[in-house]
């Protein structure tokens, strides 16, 4: 740890502000919650991120949605793929998350977040039934077909290292809240099976 992150530690306090996180919350009339999409690249995580946003945004629910690609060339613009660089965008999209659920949002994040322990870090950071992991199951293959950015095939040919479920590992979630079978149901008909899940955890009415 450096000086300047210990004397942050020991010398800045969090100031209880009286607008609070339940007082967003209500006037928004929505419980707070992180919408954690993860999977492989091309799996169709920001597709069905985006339809289940749009459904909720209509019914006037308050969101954001936070995606890969999009925060990669701002917030974590100097970050890279490798184990260590991955740990450090989830940690960085993860606190985003935490101040936004605080805003009182309903948040949705599309990130592969390949690893177990980064996805429980961020789950840590969020409130008891806040963190809601939805795990978009496609197979590697239908993802290598699909190939929206032609990326796997760069990683096959070698132009890509680290490249996730090429030569870079995948962890499945353990428990997740949800499990999308993205090559089988169309992102409409996922979209759908999340609205249900929120129901019955009464995120939205
Ligand atoms: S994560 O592993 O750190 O969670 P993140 O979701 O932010 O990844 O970014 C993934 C996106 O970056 C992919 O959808 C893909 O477009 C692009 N990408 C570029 N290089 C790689 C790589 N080596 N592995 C995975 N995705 C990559």
């Amino acid at each position: 740890m450096t000086t300047t992150s210990v004397a942050n530690e020991e010398n800045i306090v969090w100031h209880q502000h009286l607008i609070n996180k339940q007082f967003r919350a209500e006037q928004k009339k929505q419980k707070p919650a992180v919408l954690w999409f993860t999977g492989l690249s091309g799996a169709g995580k920001s597709t069905i991120a985006g339809a289940l946003e749009t459904r909720l945004a209509n019914a006037g629910f308050h969101t954001y949605l936070l995606d890969g690609d999009n925060v990669r060339h701002g917030l974590c613009g100097d970050l890279g793929f490798s184990t260590q660089d991955r740990r450090e965008n989830i940690r960085r999209i993860g606190e985003l998350a935490k101040l936004m659920a605080d805003a009182g949002l309903i948040v949705l994040s599309a990130f592969i977040s390949p690893h177990q322990a980064e996805r429980e870090l961020v789950k840590d950071l969020l409130e008891e039934g806040e963190f809601i992991e939805i795990y978009v199951n496609t197979r590697l293959e239908v993802c290598e077909q699909r190939d929206p950015k032609g990326l796997y095939k760069k990683a096959r040919a070698g132009e890509i290292q680290h490249f996730t479920g090429i030569d870079s590992e995948y962890q499945p979630p353990l428990n997740p809240a949800l499990e999308l079978l993205a090559g089988e149901y169309t992102p409409s008909e996922l979209a759908e099976q999340c609205i249900a899940l929120l129901k019955e955890r009464e995120i939205i009415g």
